[in-house]
């Protein structure tokens, strides 16, 4: 069924930006029944986009792309136009971290420049890109110096929550939409705007995507003050990666203590006002997200007056966590130069291709830099580490699990892929040269990997090795 069919008023919305919160957000709007242009100034991404090209790795998406592309959903270039046609414009364009910590608001300003001659009539600007608290304010301001009057706009915010790899299914059944809005005329359309999963028709319709929960009741919708949209999503990616850093802190007391981080996360998560998400000890968080935006939550209070210093300690102690993994490769191998090290994971976490900040990356050029050899395998990443670390007589990739280890004095294990923690041992250890596993994400049980021949190191873990058996492939 195809999305004329959906119920609920259409309208027509503009998403500028198609990188990961911009096409995600348009494809699920398309989804929901809206009629969505989204534009992007890279005009070959958008001959891509139109000739079927899915540019992500996402789950859902070639199906939602396939589903709505040239119907309820068509790319652009042209920002002017989208901007005349629609009624809510979602700024979806990139936030980069700028050289020194704050978030690059230039992209967002170009375009808020250029739409504003085309509000002609009311509309509502909203802010979908992760932007600090303020940016509201000076996007009315801008769009009012570029000739917009007023009463033909508001700006609100609209924050995106979104994991890659589950983005689809986190935009269809989230655990709150927050709605950021200042005036009830702005506020009235962003909910006409999310109307089916707020009233939850959309989840009575035959052909909706399944999701994690029921939802048919309607979903969590909060309307706030547009700066506190702005904050709540500051605050809430901040505090995921303090919990973060948190269980890798505890996770180093642990080792020194020897204990294991995971029983005390079971007994720390088994309190309902802690929960036991984001409680996974490993090599520390990366990704496009987390790193940049506790940096620019630090900046932004830094600049209001406010000494965030709880941030700073958050990103401490995440960058130490790969220097510890690197320590504790050399203590099991003595000496690192000229070693042959299997490497399984390049993406920042599993499920997805990104290697934006992803610490495997950061295991790769630190075991480069100590004179190893590497063989890296990853099940989607490898055609983006390929173009940042091309392959040459220090590092090759292999075409899978057992071929990244083969002859290797040590596996290490960066990123949390499932199929990683389901291989055949016996097969992993005659592939291995040194039986010697570094896992930087806890995947096996310590035990278990012990019995089957390894000394295998963990994070916040002790070490389990092999009591009897005696490795046969040694050098
Ligand atoms: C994150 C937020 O979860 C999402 O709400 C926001 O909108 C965008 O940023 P994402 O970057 O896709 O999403 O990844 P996420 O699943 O949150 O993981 C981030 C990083 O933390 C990964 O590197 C992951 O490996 C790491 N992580 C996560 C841990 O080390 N331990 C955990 O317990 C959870």
């Amino acid at each position: 069924m195809d999305s004329q069919l959906a119920k609920g008023p259409s309208l027509t919305i503009a998403v500028i930006g198609s990188g990961y919160v911009g096409l995600i957000a348009a494809v699920c709007f398309a989804e929901i029944g809206h009629s969505v242009i989204c534009v992007d100034s890279d005009r070959e991404k958008v001959e891509a986009l139109q000739a079927g090209e899915v540019p992500i790795y996402e789950d859902q998406l070639p199906e939602l792309l396939t589903r709505h592309r040239g119907r309820g959903l068509v790319f652009s270039t042209d920002l002017l136009a989208a901007a005349r046609k629609a009624q809510v414009i979602f700024i979806a364009v990139g936030t980069p971290q700028s050289p020194t910590g704050e978030a690059d608001l230039s992209y967002v300003e170009a375009c808020v420049r250029e739409i504003a001659s085309e509000l002609h009539e009311y509309k509502v600007v909203v802010e979908k890109s992760t932007v600090p608290v303020l940016t509201n304010q000076w996007i009315s301001r801008t769009l009012r110096f570029n000739g917009a009057k007023d009463e033909n706009f508001d700006v609100i915010s609209n924050p995106e929550f979104l994991r890659e790899g589950t983005a689809i299914e986190d935009f269809l059944y989230p655990d709150r939409i927050v709605v950021g809005a200042d005036t009830e005329p702005a506020r009235a359309l962003l909910r006409q705007v999310y109307q089916p999963l707020i009233d939850g028709s959309y989840y009575f319709r035959p052909d909706h995507l399944p999701g994690p929960r029921d939802l048919r009741a309607g979903v969590c919708y909060l309307e706030t003050s547009a700066k506190s949209a702005e904050l709540i999503k500051h605050a809430s990616n901040a505090f995921l990666a303090m919990k973060i850093s948190f269980i890798n802190a505890v996770s180093n007391i642990c080792e020194l203590v020897g204990t294991d981080v995971q029983e005390v996360a079971i007994g720390m998560g088994s309190d309902s006002r802690i929960g036991s998400r984001f409680l996974n000890a490993g090599i520390g968080y990366g990704g496009s997200c987390f790193p940049k935006d506790v940096r620019a939550f630090y900046k932004i209070a830094e600049s209001i007056g406010y000494d965030f210093d709880l941030l700073r300690a958050v990103e401490t102690i995440n960058e130490n966590q790969r220097l510890s993994f690197m320590k504790k490769l050399r203590s099991a191998l003595w000496t690192l130069k000229g070693k042959h090290i299997g490497v399984l994971g390049l993406a920042f976490k599993g499920g997805t291709d990104d290697i934006r900040e992803s610490p495997a990356i950061g295991v790769v050029k630190s075991l480069l830099a100590e004179g190893c050899r590497v063989s890296a395998y990853d099940p989607a990443a490898m055609e983006k580490a390929h173009a940042l670390l091309p392959a040459d007589e220090s590092l090759r990739y292999a075409s899978d699990e057992f071929d990244a280890a083969r002859d290797a004095h040590a596996l290490l294990v960066v990123t949390e892929w499932p199929q990683f923690a389901s291989l055949d041992l016996d097969r992993l250890h005659q592939a291995m040269r040194y039986p010697v596993i570094l896992d930087g994400r806890n995947l096996y049980d310590p035990k278990q990997m012990a019995a089957a021949g390894f000394h295998y190191y963990s994070m916040g873990r002790p070490l389990a090795e092999p009591s009897l058996r005696v490795h046969a492939g040694a050098e």
